[in-house]
């Protein structure tokens, strides 16, 4: 049964399923590319992505692996990406419903795991990372990438109170040094980290999550209230567009 917090989760994504697939932010990318790369060179014969949304890990994974699981607690989210990866001729792809934090899944019976903009949502993300690791191969790779908060306690609460205003199942973007020790403790040993911004157009963004206006107009609110520290860092632009900081995790299970 799932909790209040994943129902929630659901009520939030299910009806903006296909403006996942579609969207430009989460369609492209350096780390998309990378993930392709790592799951090319090492030919996972059966590969997962963890909280897939709109699929795009598992469309970056499923051309090289023998069968790619596409994990979501979302049932509209998985018909989204079941219907996009059969137009997509990827008939290796197959969807199941679960939490993160509790995988239906035997133990090491995955070679890669991708994890991608989904973790900021988990209710307890220690427990699905263990989880993660369990499902692993020891060796096999695993990939995470999410927002990352700053290490400024100021920074970090802007950014947190911007993003549960405009997705109200938001839990929290962990700062860098907090997933690293996360995935140290889940049994990850990290290989490489990249970091790199992504720019958040204001309408786009509130739109894809069907942000309610009142709660939008919060967020101009406290963007225009924000010290100039924090304008700075997230380069709040007059519209409410502004730049988020992301980073890919590179990580073998150890
Ligand atoms: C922003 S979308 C993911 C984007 C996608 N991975 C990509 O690369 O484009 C976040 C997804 O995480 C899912 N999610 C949130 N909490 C979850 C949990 N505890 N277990 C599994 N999926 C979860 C949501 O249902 C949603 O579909």
């Amino acid at each position: 049964m799932k909790s209040a917090h994943d129902t929630h989760v659901t009520r939030q994504f299910g009806p903006r399923a296909r403006a996942y697939v579609d969207s430009a932010v989460h369609s492209q990318g350096a780390d998309l590319a990378r993930i392709a790369e790592i799951a090319r060179q090492i030919q996972p014969a059966r590969a997962v992505d963890l909280g897939c949304g709109g699929g795009h890990v598992t469309y970056a994974m499923a051309p090289h692996a023998g069968e790619t699981i596409a994990c979501d607690l979302s049932d509209d989210m998985l018909a989204a990406v079941s219907e996009a990866a059969a137009s997509r001729g990827l008939d290796t792809v197959g969807t199941t419903r679960c939490a993160a934090e509790k995988l239906p899944f035997d133990d090491a019976c995955f070679d890669m795991l991708g994890c991608r903009y989904s973790a900021h949502h988990w209710q307890d993300i220690d427990a699905g990372l263990r989880e993660g690791r369990r499902i692993l191969k020891t060796g096999a790779p695993a990939i995470f990438v999410d927002v990352v908060a700053s290490a400024s306690p100021l920074l970090d609460t802007h950014l947190q109170c911007v993003e549960l205003l405009r997705d109200t199942s938001h839990v929290r973007d962990w700062s860098e040094a907090e997933w690293r020790a996360k995935l140290a403790s889940a049994g990850f040993s990290i290989q490489q980290v990249s970091t790199w911004r992504v720019r958040m157009d204001f309408p786009v963004w509130i739109a894809r999550m069907a942000t309610p206006e009142p709660l939008a107009n919060a967020i101009r609110l406290v963007q225009d209230s924000a010290p100039e520290e924090v304008r700075r860092h997230f380069e709040i632009e007059p519209d409410g567009s502004f730049m988020l900081d992301m980073a890919l995790f590179e990580t073998v299970a150890g």
